[in-house]
């Protein structure tokens, strides 16, 4: 693996990864920061990102993948990150379609997979996988409209975690899985992540990226697709392939 360009401040590692991306970073390459000062979420949101206290890293991929296929990079990193902390932290994580880390109900971390433009010969394209998560910080490092949602490894363990150590066990199985990907396809990746779903049995408002609301029982991920099964209160079956998924525990059954 191409060894990690380290930086102490930048704007965004996906910033700064698709300009190396541009400019011919081979597969695998990565950029590792101590702290972000314009760190992106899904959806155009702010990711807080202080420095020391969290991993905020993307990593460049260029997976022999069909253009459709690329979706798939999202839940492939999730279980890659998830199998990370299990072996590293001895913490059991939960998913949150599409790319939530969550440890025992609150938010530990997010993942926000960019793509080349896919024009021009493919040889060209990528992916940036950028992984956030809170680490070391303590209650004070979260913002205090998250400090009842959202958590940090610190938090969970009572230990701390070196991060660029993290990162590297992270970024070996990211790149160890999307070679399972390419070679085997979704079904075996899938299955893994879904053993990990924290939405199955559960009610939770889906907002489709449209803005409708659907309201329905979480059934689990399509292992061919990675799109998300979600049952409505009339039994009307929908397949999520975007949008976000809010679980509401007052209207729970
Ligand atoms: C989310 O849950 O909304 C995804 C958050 C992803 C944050 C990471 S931190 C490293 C990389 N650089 C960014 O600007 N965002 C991602």
């Amino acid at each position: 693996m191409p060894t990690p360009l380290f930086l102490e401040t930048t704007d965004s590692t996906n910033t700064v990864a698709r300009e190396l991306a541009l400019a011919g970073a081979p597969h695998g390459a990565a950029v590792l920061a101590r702290q972000q000062t314009a760190g992106r979420g899904r959806w155009g949101r702010n990711w807080l990102s202080p420095g020391g206290a969290g991993l905020y890293g993307t990593i460049i991929v260029r997976p022999n993948l069909a253009v459709e296929d690329y979706a798939k990079i999202s839940l492939t990193t999730g279980l890659a990150v998830s199998l990370a902390l299990e072996e590293i932290c001895r913490i059991q994580p939960q998913l949150k379609w599409p790319n939530d880390i969550y440890i025992n109900g609150r938010k530990c971390g997010g993942i926000l997979v960019e793509s080349s433009s896919f024009q021009g010969p493919a040889e060209h394209y990528f992916a940036l996988i950028g992984i956030g998560l809170n680490v070391n910080g303590d209650t004070d490092s979260l913002p205090p409209e998250l400090q009842k949602t959202a958590t940090t490894l610190f938090l969970e363990t009572r230990q701390s975690f070196d991060i660029s150590h993290l990162f590297t066990a992270i970024r070996q199985r990211v790149l160890h899985l999307l070679t399972q990907l390419t070679a085997e396809g979704c079904t075996a990746i899938f299955d893994q992540w879904q053993e990990r779903d924290m939405l199955d049995g559960q009610w939770f408002h889906w907002l489709t990226s449209a803005g409708v609301q659907v309201y329905g029982l979480g059934m689990g991920v399509d292992k061919n697709s990675g799109a998300y099964t979600i049952c409505d209160a009339e039994g009307k079956y929908h397949q999520a392939i975007s949008g976000d998924m809010n679980l509401s525990f007052s209207e729970r059954e």
